[in-house]
């Protein structure tokens, strides 16, 4: 985890026409249609810090930063870039940079410190305020109702997302956040990367709650990774249908009233596990025949209500990879002989991927970012041609540098690579738009 308050904008930021100049196009805001929103992001856990402010609940995050072996470098968000005494200055900075647009996540246990019961109106000041705030400097909201960071009393009462207890407590802890926020906000986000913690939370365990089954009790301390990513996935999928259903029956009509347009903006990872479900009401084949047993099943209701459940796909899009089928790999043969789980799977195109694959490609610091513009161009043309052509946002796209205490600010600020990244990705952007 990087948490570093340097790190507020490094997503989507409009390159201006002056600093691309050593570019070999001239991108600008007239590269993009009229209306187009630029924007900038942020999670709750990673910038809000104030973790024992105004009655916050503890999360499952918290619990696993402050896990000793958890985090490499020993840190904890605990202030993280302290958002939630900032924000006003942050969005100075977003004013400054001509950002159209802020996306944060609200942090469940400020609302309901418990996961459920009652509420803690500290919680609901705060946003109202950073809301607020943003409207007074003609910033648009869009928030996610859920960034990963479940109140911890909801893993310990039930195992969090592994039960389906959790559907209707996420969808009440959403409907508080509609009615206290709906008048203001227009668009709403119901996860983010639910493909990311069903695999890193519970089928790697690299990330919170830190589940899996691979070197059990060596790595984690409880988990099965083959059949808990699909159950999570699941409880999410059904999470996210019954809280958008609830949305449009209830809060949208409000707003219509109001004479004001608006729909719930939902969010969905593009991995079509995620994206066939929304989109065609049931899991891909593939999927079905590879996972067997193990992938939970919808019910006819649950598939109608899930299908159509979302008005516009949110990407976060950092990188592109090449992968190819090669099954007489030693290491795809090892591990898919000695664990037959998805964990197993995921690893092994990993460790492929990567290593073998990719060795061309300039990367950033993390080792899963190559730097593929290209990538966003046919990204975006893959969503057009198989989910016949959905509103996009891209919610997030980025890369990250070494956190090198020995650059000083003067080369840190000239941040070429990151210019050439942005310049790149967003010329792609445009070409698929046009
Ligand atoms: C970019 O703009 C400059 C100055 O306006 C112009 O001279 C140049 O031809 C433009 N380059 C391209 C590729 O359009
Ligand atoms: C949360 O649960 C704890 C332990 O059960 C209880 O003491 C506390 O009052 C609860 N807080 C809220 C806001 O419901
Ligand atoms: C990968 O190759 C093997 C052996 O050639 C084949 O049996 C398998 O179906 C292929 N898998 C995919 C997904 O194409
Ligand atoms: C498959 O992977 C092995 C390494 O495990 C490599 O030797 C072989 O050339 C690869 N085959 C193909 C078709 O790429
Ligand atoms: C897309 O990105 C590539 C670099 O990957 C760049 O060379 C190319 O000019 C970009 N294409 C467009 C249409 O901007």
């Amino acid at each position: 985890m990087e948490l570093k308050r340097s790190l507020i904008a490094i997503l989507l930021v409009l390159c201006t026409t002056h600093r691309c100049s050593t570019q070999s196009t001239n991108l600008s805001r007239k590269s993009f249609p009229q209306g187009f929103v630029f924007g900038t992001a942020s999670s709750s856990f990673q910038y809000e810090g104030a973790v024992k402010t105004d009655g916050r609940g503890l999360t499952v995050w918290d619990k696993f930063a402050h896990t000793f072996g958890k985090v490499v470098d020993f840190s904890n968000a605990d202030v993280a870039v302290d958002q939630y005494h900032r924000f006003e200055e942050d969005i100075q900075l977003m004013v400054d940079m001509g950002m159209d647009a802020y996306r944060f996540s609200i942090a469940w246990s400020r609302i309901y410190p418990n996961g459920t019961g009652e509420i803690n109106q500290a919680g609901i000041d705060h946003y109202n305020k950073l809301i607020n705030a943003l409207l007074a400097k003609g910033i648009e909201p869009y928030v996610t109702i859920y960034h990963w960071d479940l109140p911890q009393a909801l893993e310990d009462k039930y195992n969090g997302w592994l039960d389906t207890q959790i559907i209707n407590d996420f969808a009440n802890y959403a409907e508080t956040c509609f009615k206290a926020f709906g008048d203001r906000v227009k668009h709403w986000i119901t996860f983010n990367e639910p493909h990311t913690f069903a695999i890193q939370g519970y089928d790697v365990g690299l990330q919170a709650p830190g589940r899996c089954s691979i070197l059990l009790h060596l790595f984690c301390r409880a988990g099965n990774s083959a059949t808990e990513p699909y159950i999570v996935a699941h409880n999410t999928l059904l999470a996210h249908a019954i809280t958008s259903d609830i949305y449009r029956r209830k809060y949208k009509v409000i707003k219509t009233r109001k004479k004001k347009v608006s729909r719930l903006k939902n969010y969905c990872i593009l991995y079509n596990r995620f994206m066939d479900p929304l989109f065609f009401g049931d899991y891909p084949n593939s999927m079905r025949t590879r996972v067997g047993d193990r992938l939970p099943k919808f019910s006819a209701d649950e598939a109608a209500l899930v299908k159509g459940s979302l008005d516009f796909v949110g990407i976060n899009h950092y990188t592109t990879w090449y992968a190819k089928n090669n099954s007489t790999n030693i290491i795809d043969k090892l591990l898919h002989d000695t664990i037959a789980d998805s964990g197993a799977s995921t690893l092994r195109k990993f460790i492929i991927v990567l290593s073998l694959l990719n060795d061309f490609l300039i990367q950033a610091n993390a080792i899963w970012i190559y730097i593929v513009p290209e990538g966003m161009r046919s990204l975006m043309n893959y969503v057009k041609e198989k989910y016949n052509n959905p509103p996009v946002v891209i919610t997030e796209n980025g890369m990250d540098d070494s956190n090198s205490p020995f650059t000083s600010i003067e080369d840190a600020l000239k941040d070429d690579k990151r210019i050439r990244y942005h310049h790149d990705y967003l010329s792609n952007l445009s070409a698929a738009i046009q």
